[in-house]
């Protein structure tokens, strides 16, 4: 039995049921030690990010780069002076140069344009392309072993890019979009009152853009089946709104583009492969014969481990809902192969 002295000794064991909810176990990074962690890009997304990776706890360093002179420090030197009060350890830097990044084992990649009010995605390729390619080329240099994470939009595209700019297998070359559109989706249900957002499960697969899948199927409040919970037009109109979430911040910000939820998604998958959870979660990746679909990256349930994608996980989808998903999967193939 634990007593409340023990408590205060210095590395004394803490009962679980002590610990605060949401603690994460510190854990070892894919290569020994705690794991290292940089945040390409220090706008807003990547402020976020860089802030949610720090307070978790489970990084020895994290590691912010901006080409504007100054930026990355800055961020990284404010955030370090709220470790005091958000309780972490994990040591940050900023620099101007991607050489500081050097040996990190997992890379968030934020660099590029946001879009402005009326702009789609697609609309951003050419300008991102041109960032994303040299920035992967870079990272494969120095930090040769990481687990990239992309964010800059077009998403799927991007990651395409860097994944070939990089030359890293498909399973260390991963796209966030469908984390932060099952939360966006998570989220518009609560607002119904069936549930909080955090007792809603739901995967938003497919594009980050018009060719979005929510399977309603695979759906659940509490439990039990969201279409149960919902009537449909409810939830035709949830679906509808998560797919132009995006648009609808953009629009109301003006400039720039959301970043408090699209940062901590970013930083949760890192921290998922960092703590080795298991948890199964939307990313974009390429599938090799997993629901029919190859030669494309797309936007899929998957496990994470701490290389990276583990499994693609084949969840039991309603015809309709299959039917969506290929038609996104070749959507998404055409543009890609656009980009090359
Ligand atoms: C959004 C941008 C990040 O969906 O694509 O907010």
């Amino acid at each position: 039995m634990l007593t409340l002295n023990a408590l205060y000794r210095r590395g004394a064991p803490v009962a679980a049921a002590l610990k605060p909810v949401g603690a994460v176990e510190p854990t070892e990074g894919p290569r020994g030690g705690r794991p290292r962690a940089a945040v390409v890009g220090a706008g807003h997304v990547g402020a976020v990010a860089a802030q949610r990776l720090a307070e978790s706890d489970l990084f020895d360093e994290v590691v912010l780069v901006d080409v504007v002179p100054g930026l990355a420090a800055g961020i990284a030197l404010d955030l370090w002076h709220s470790a005091g009060l958000a309780r972490f350890s994990t040591k940050l830097r900023g620099a101007d140069d991607l050489d500081a990044i050097n040996g990190v084992d997992y890379v968030i990649v934020t660099a590029g344009k946001p879009r402005k009010p009326g702009m789609s995605r697609t609309d951003l390729t050419a300008a991102n392309a041109a960032i994303v390619g040299p920035v992967a080329e870079r990272i494969a240099q120095v930090a040769p072993n990481s687990v990239i994470v992309v964010v800059t939009n077009p998403l799927e595209e991007m990651t395409h890019l860097a994944a070939v700019r990089s030359g890293f297998p498909p399973e260390r070359v991963l796209g966030m979009a469908g984390v932060l559109d099952s939360a966006r989706f998570r989220a518009l249900v609560g607002l119904t009152g069936v549930a909080r957002p955090d007792e809603v499960r739901a995967f938003a697969l497919g594009s980050h853009g018009p060719e979005m899948v929510i399977p309603l199927s695979q759906a659940f409040a509490g439990g039990k089946p969201l279409t149960q919970l919902l009537d449909a037009a409810t939830l035709d109109a949830i679906v509808e709104r998560t797919r132009d979430s995006g648009a609808e911040v953009v629009k109301l910000l003006q400039t720039g583009s959301a970043y408090f939820a699209p940062g901590q998604s970013a930083a949760l998958m890192v921290i998922a492969m960092a703590s080795g959870s298991d948890e199964v979660l939307a990313c974009a990746v390429e599938p090799h014969g997993e629901y029919g679909l190859s030669g494309t990256r797309v936007g899929l349930p998957v496990r994470l481990g701490r290389h990276g994608l583990r499994e693609i996980v084949e969840l039991p989808l309603t015809a309709a809902e299959m039917s969506a998903l290929r038609e996104a999967a070749a959507r998404l193939g055409e543009r890609i192969r656009e980009v090359g």
